[in-house]
């Protein structure tokens, strides 16, 4: 049995596919594969270990309808056409769970960093504008007593409101289709409409999938029933917010401040305004991006790899 994997992936991974008598094929060039370069490569293995940049889309898939499964590198499965996949009997798995400490940990950096505005004066340091001791400018935000509003309380989020309760006794509030009653019972968190969240949120932070209903939800309407004193954080998927519109919403102060680890486009522009904003912090889409998650996360995937070619139920599948 043969797998094409789109990336370099961690020896842990790597070492369960080749004991399990897998012929592997890793893309090691420093870009995506082309849809068609990968539709090509697949054609020629039984199984696909993808990262979330590829689209694995209704045509892919049907010129790769051999594929026994496709193991995705990621908790988020946006990218898969997973109805069309269904309907192919392909099974497609992703690796939840494993991620969520570091994940929750980059969103906590990023409230950080933005309330203290630490990327931005990181920046004036490296230009030289470290000139002298100011008690009155960049000055950042306190967080002790704040009110936390997740937006999706899953696994991530659930790790998040953890480190937010433990570190600073912040109140959590949040917005899930359905009620989280270990959440409610252990943080004392309250589940309320997405209006009360936007309006009630010292930090609003997003833990949830991209979906149709997801998709630009955080636009100039949400952000506009914010706090001037808020601040919006982003480790899910980029294209949850509208770039533009939280453009507008920190320049015209209707939120404080942005902690973004995913952009729309990714990878987001070295020109950005974003970039210069002295209240947001950016990183380049790192949140599982810790040597023991990423390991974890590539045995996951290996594992789903090789139920798929053995026939039997993925580990961690997200057809229905
Ligand atoms: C995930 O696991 O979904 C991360 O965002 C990496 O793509």
């Amino acid at each position: 049995m043969k797998a094409f994997i789109t990336r370099i992936i961690p020896d842990a991974g790597l070492q369960l596919l080749q004991d399990a008598g897998i012929t592997i094929t890793q893309w090691t060039e420093k870009r995506d594969l082309t849809p068609e370069e990968l539709i090509n490569a697949c054609k020629q293995h039984d199984a696909l270990l993808s990262s979330g940049a590829n689209n694995i889309n209704a045509h892919f898939l049907n010129e790769c309808k051999h594929l026994k499964v496709i193991a995705l590198l990621s908790v988020g499965y946006d990218n898969v056409d997973v109805p069309e996949a269904t309907r192919l009997n392909i099974p497609i798995g992703n690796t939840p769970g494993v991620l969520s400490g570091a994940t929750a940990d980059t969103a906590f950096l990023l409230m950080l960093a933005a309330s203290r505005k630490a990327f931005y004066v990181h920046k004036k340091i490296l230009k030289g504008e470290w000139k002298f001791f100011d008690p009155t400018t960049d000055l950042g935000i306190e967080l002790n007593g704040k009110t936390l509003g997740i937006f999706g309380l899953g696994k991530i989020g659930m790790e998040m409101a953890k480190k937010c309760v433990g570190a600073y006794n912040m109140k959590v509030i949040y917005h899930n289709r359905q009620h989280n009653p270990d959440a409610e019972k252990t943080l004392n968190a309250v589940r309320v409409s997405f209006d009360e969240l936007l309006q009630q949120s010292d930090v609003l932070s997003v833990h949830t999938a991209l979906t149709t209903e997801t998709k630009g939800i955080f636009n100039t309407t949400a952000f506009s029933k914010m706090r001037p004193s808020s601040i919006f954080i982003n480790t899910a998927r980029g294209a949850i917010h509208n770039e533009e519109d939280l453009k507008a919403a920190l320049e015209s102060g209707t939120i404080w401040g942005a902690g973004l680890d995913v952009t729309n486009p990714e990878p987001m522009q070295p020109d950005n305004p974003l970039l210069n904003m002295p209240n947001v912090a950016i990183l380049p889409h790192i949140g599982s991006a810790t040597v023991d998650t990423r390991n974890a996360m590539s045995v996951i995937a290996a594992k789903n790899v090789i139920a798929g070619l053995g026939g039997t139920r993925l580990p961690h599948v997200v057809n229905p």
